[in-house]
């Protein structure tokens, strides 16, 4: 087992990675204080994971909240259920929550514990590549609006991240290959070292190859710990974790969500990034063209395969939370391992960059 540390004063809390976590009972214990636990899932992780984490439980009030699967619920509605079995059950201010899943779990089981008698604790127990790598990290907690991804949450950081990379062995392979598009994303953002790994281990990661997944898990969260540290609530270098995810967002929630995965919303935003830093003259065009090769060679899309024009993806991405003043904010490449947030971008030149990425479909 690998532990770093999201440093963040007396709310600091550690990563553990590391196979078999889930049934690591002395583990559990470190950060299970409370008597009272609320177990989160959803109905395809439940019947593969739950039984190794409630056995750890056997001395508490546990209760568990099984949602549907999907981005579709991660919603106010489904918050709203958690509130009522956590207040139905008299849970208190000391209980735990424990949100066992991928993101959509994880931001949401984050937001309801958030909100709870304004904050109980919980633990982040995530169980797909991307939640391992990304979300369950650095507090960003949340659901979605109809009108916009994740535009109603809280930044609320948990006890404890606990990813077990066992559990990856049953993760289907488009949801793999979903959590490399933010895999590569710090190679691109901050760590040019880490993207060149990656092209020379893409097939062992995708073989699921232990020793890589771990290693790439290690170097994702400690970028990720890193970025956290130094600007938790995104007043500056955070935003940069947002690399593609505007266009990526919008692609979403333009597409109804649950149609692309966030990671392949994420891969195709990447690259409508790419190409704008490139028609902005800012990154070569050399690097943009290696950088849609990694996703692809990653499975993937690297292009939007959905009926959207330029002029409502410009809307959907009006609702954004990088956004100032109601003015758009982009998250632009200057080389691979090197992101920027400028103050103004050409709207001409983001209007063409469109034009030409959704043309390609
Ligand atoms: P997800 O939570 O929908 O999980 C993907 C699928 O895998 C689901 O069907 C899930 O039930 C299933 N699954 C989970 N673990 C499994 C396992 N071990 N074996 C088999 N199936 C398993 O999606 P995700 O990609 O994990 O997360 C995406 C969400 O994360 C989005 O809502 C996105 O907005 C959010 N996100 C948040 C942050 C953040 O900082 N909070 C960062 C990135 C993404
Ligand atoms: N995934 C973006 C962030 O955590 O800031």
């Amino acid at each position: 087992m690998r532990t770093l540390t999201v440093d963040l004063g007396a709310r600091s809390y550690p990563i553990y990675i590391g196979g078999d976590l889930l049934s690591d009972r002395g583990l559990w214990a470190r950060h299970l204080a409370a008597k009272q636990v609320m177990v989160v899932t959803n109905d395809t992780v439940a019947p593969l994971y739950l039984d190794s984490v409630l056995a750890n439980l056997s001395d508490k009030q546990v209760e568990t909240v099984i949602l549907p699967d999907g981005e579709q619920y991660k919603t106010l509605d489904s918050a709203a259920w958690i509130w009522d079995r956590l207040i139905h059950a008299r849970f208190s201010r000391n209980a735990c929550l424990i949100a066992l899943g991928g993101g959509v779990i994880g931001d949401l089981g984050g937001f309801a514990a958030a909100c709870y008698q304004r904050g109980i604790p919980f633990v982040q127990a995530p169980t797909t590549l991307l939640a391992q790598v990304d979300s369950s990290v650095g507090g960003k907690t949340g659901v979605n609006h109809a009108l916009g991804k994740n535009m109603i949450g809280a930044f609320y950081q948990p006890l404890a991240v606990i990813a077990d990379t066992s559990s990856l062995t049953t993760l289907p392979d488009r949801e793999l290959s979903a959590g490399l598009a933010e895999v590569i994303k710090y190679g691109l953002i901050r760590d040019a070292a880490f993207f060149g790994w990656i092209e020379a281990n893409i097939d062992a990661l995708l073989r699921r190859d232990p020793t890589a997944v771990g290693w790439a898990i290690e170097r994702s969260c400690r970028n990720k710990a890193e970025v956290v540290t130094a600007d938790e609530h995104e007043s500056g270098v955070r935003a940069t974790l947002n690399l593609g995810h505007t266009f990526g967002h919008a692609i979403e929630t333009g597409a109804g969500y649950g149609v692309y995965l966030h990671g392949e919303a994420v891969a195709i935003g990447t690259c409508i990034a790419a190409d704008l830093s490139v028609r902005l003259g800012r990154l070569d065009p050399v690097s943009a063209a290696r950088i849609r090769e990694l996703l692809q060679r990653a499975r993937l899309p690297i292009r939007l395969n959905w009926e959207l024009s330029p002029l409502r993806m410009l809307e959907l991405m009006a609702v954004d939370k990088k956004n100032v003043d109601g003015r758009l904010r982009l998250i632009l490449l200057q080389a691979i391992g090197e992101a920027t947030l400028p103050l103004e971008i050409d709207g001409e030149t983001v209007r063409a960059t469109l034009e030409h990425c959704l043309a390609a479909a």
